[in-house]
């Protein structure tokens, strides 16, 4: 079992349903875990033995209050979690505005923030980034360009941000969730769970969507020294999607069928 004890963990977007299961394995495992939200009634629904704090990741000016209160609250920092996400998004049609707003904030924004933590993640040798992708950033999915645009850089930018963090011993990966139990899918099922694991069961292997938990289970492997020798990587926690073909999980050639 990975452990983060001893560990110092920031998680942006903890506040909502993908985030805050992020924030209960990495507590679990023996981490202290601030998490960064503007979701103020989601911060306030935190038990008290996590670090809630207003942010706004796309403020520089609040980015390094954020980082100053954590060294002066816990003394370092070890892990990074960049999940904060926007899934603004108007296919062809997007503004500029919008496409500067989806990039800031789920590109720009944990680029920044690394930068800013990298001085203490640097400090024992020991530290990790985990930045969240996306099964949207390796397919096309129609009437959407900048979230999938987007996390398909942050799986670059994993890779750019190894190979120039790497003397400072810090190791970065990210994370490719496939669809997860979250507020926009319970928002479009009308919060009707076994009738999202049917209809996710058409594209992921294991025939049903994926559970906050176990993306934090993944995250914290990577977070924890278990994973010394893992970086510049791009997990998939997705139950198959990324590895399954057009013809999906039932039998196509059956379709040929007169
Ligand atoms: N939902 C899925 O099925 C799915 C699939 C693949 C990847 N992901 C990724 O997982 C992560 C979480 O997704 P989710 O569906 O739970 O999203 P969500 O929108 O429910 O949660 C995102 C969180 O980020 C916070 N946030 C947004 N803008 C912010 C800002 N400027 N500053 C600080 N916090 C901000 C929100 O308040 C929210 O708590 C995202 O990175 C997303 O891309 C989700």
């Amino acid at each position: 079992m990975p452990t983060l004890t001893d560990k110092v963990a920031l998680v942006t977007g903890g506040a909502t349903k993908i985030g805050r299961g992020v924030v209960e394995v990495l507590h679990k495992d023996g981490a202290a875990v601030i998490v960064a939200d503007i979701d103020a009634a989601g911060l306030a629904q935190l038990p008290e033995e996590i670090d809630a704090q207003h942010c706004d990741i796309s403020d520089d000016t609040q980015l390094a209050a954020l980082i100053s209160g954590i060294i002066e609250r816990h003394g370092r920092l070890d892990v990074l979690v960049n999940l904060a996400a926007s899934y603004l998004d108007n296919g062809a049609e997007t503004s500029r505005d919008d496409w500067l707003t989806g990039l800031n904030i789920n590109l720009v924004s944990g680029a920044r923030l690394s930068e800013l933590a990298r001085p203490h993640l640097a400090q024992r040798g020991t530290g990790a980034i985990i930045n969240f992708s996306s099964i949207s950033s390796a397919v096309a999915q129609t009437g959407r360009w900048v979230y999938p645009v987007s996390k398909a850089a942050v799986v670059h930018l994993t890779k750019l941000q190894a190979l120039d963090y790497a003397p400072d011993g810090i190791r970065v990966n990210s994370v490719s969730p496939g669809w997860t139990w979250s507020n926009v899918i319970e928002e479009v099922s009308g919060g009707n769970l076994e009738h999202a694991d049917r209809v996710a069961a058409h594209f992921h292997m294991l025939g049903r969507l994926g559970r906050p938990e176990e993306i934090g289970r993944v995250v914290s492997f990577l977070a924890s020294d278990a994973a010394s020798f893992v970086t510049g990587a791009d997990y998939a926690v997705d139950g198959g999607y990324g590895a399954l073909g057009p013809e999906q999980r039932d039998p196509a050639i059956p379709l040929l069928a007169p």
